[in-house]
């Protein structure tokens, strides 16, 4: 099975959620291209997500759906709109969702967790959901250690559910590849930073197709909290006080608002340009349809590709 058949889309790729960039506006514009567009809620209250559910209803009559990052002061009530609004689709970053799975198995959402070792989907696999998403420290935003190559056969040979790979993925060649370790489709982030319809602020674009592939380092190591970042004031910064052991509070001053400034003020300096490893292979920007047509049509002619010379 793909993952367009599980989700009822066009194509096996999902749109990852993004804290304060995937809005309703812009999840509905992926879903209108064909693929699941997700709303991310990082950083908002539940009565945010309800007006950004509302817009996407009103801009899509295709799937989407929700993203719970589990960190989030918020995510209770998160949880509970989700629930009200009739959303069909969540995904989970960041922690343990198992305390909210039952309601909303009860309710007929497809939940699908975001996991970063095979451990953390061992562990969910008893509250019955119906994928998961296994993600590569290749990624933008939050991320585990492992590699999206060593991770994915390692998460599908723990579950009994199909997974979708996510890190590192932004053209045919590594679709494929993810389609070779037994994924049934990917779920992207990175690339989508490059879109048209991407709603961050022009200088956060430019940073992004300027960009080459060593440039992006991890953050927060030291407080059990990692994230990549572009190099940066900021990044230079915050790797500097860790080194000294830096408090947490001072670590915070660093990065308090830092994803806002990029995303809403363009600050790409002293803001936190979270990105992943593939954006060095990003050099123009695209109407979102042509990159998910090119991601998935490029996919499969390097699997026929393969078929004829391996
Ligand atoms: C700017 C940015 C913000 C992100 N924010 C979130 C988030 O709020 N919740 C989440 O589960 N994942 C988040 N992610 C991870 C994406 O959903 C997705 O899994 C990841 O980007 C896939 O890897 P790629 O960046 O190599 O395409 C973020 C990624 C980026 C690039």
């Amino acid at each position: 099975m793909r993952l367009n058949e599980l989700l009822g889309t066009e194509f096996p790729i999902i749109q990852g959620g993004m804290a304060n960039i995937a809005t309703g506006e812009f999840a509905a514009a992926c879903s209108n291209a064909g693929a699941l567009g997700m709303i991310a809620t990082g950083g908002w209250d539940g009565d945010r997500l309800r007006t950004e559910i509302r817009r996407a209803k009103e801009l899509t009559d295709k799937p989407f759906g929700v993203n719970l990052m589990l960190m989030s002061p918020f995510a209770d009530d998160i949880a509970r709109v989700i629930l009200e609004e009739g959303v069909k689709v969540v995904t989970t970053g960041a922690g343990n969702p198992g305390k909210y799975i039952p309601a909303w198995k009860e309710a007929g959402i497809k939940v699908m967790p975001v996991v970063a070792a095979a451990v953390l989907a061992k562990r969910l696999k008893r509250y019955g959901v119906d994928a998961f998403i296994a993600e590569g420290t290749e990624s933008g935003g939050h991320v585990g250690e492992m590699t999206t190559m060593a991770l994915v056969p390692q998460v599908i040979d723990a579950v009994s559910v199909p997974v979708i790979a996510a890190g590192g993925i932004a053209d045919g060649r590594q679709l494929a590849a993810a389609y070779a370790l037994g994924a049934i489709g990917a779920q992207v982030g990175t690339c989508l930073l490059a879109s048209r319809e991407c709603p961050i602020h022009e200088n956060y674009k430019q940073a992004i197709l300027k960009a080459k592939d060593s440039d992006t380092v991890v953050t927060g190591r030291s407080i059990g909290g990692p994230v990549r970042v572009l190099k940066n004031k900021m990044s230079r910064t915050y790797l500097e006080l860790e080194k000294r052991n830096a408090t947490l509070e001072e670590l915070e001053t660093v990065t308090l608002g830092g994803l806002r400034r990029a995303v809403l003020e363009g600050d790409v300096e002293t803001g936190s340009v979270m990105t992943g490893q593939v954006a060095g292979m990003l050099h123009e920007i695209k109407p979102v349809r042509q990159i998910f047509a090119e991601l998935v049509a490029g996919g499969d002619a390097r699997i026929r590709e393969l078929a004829e010379t391996v």
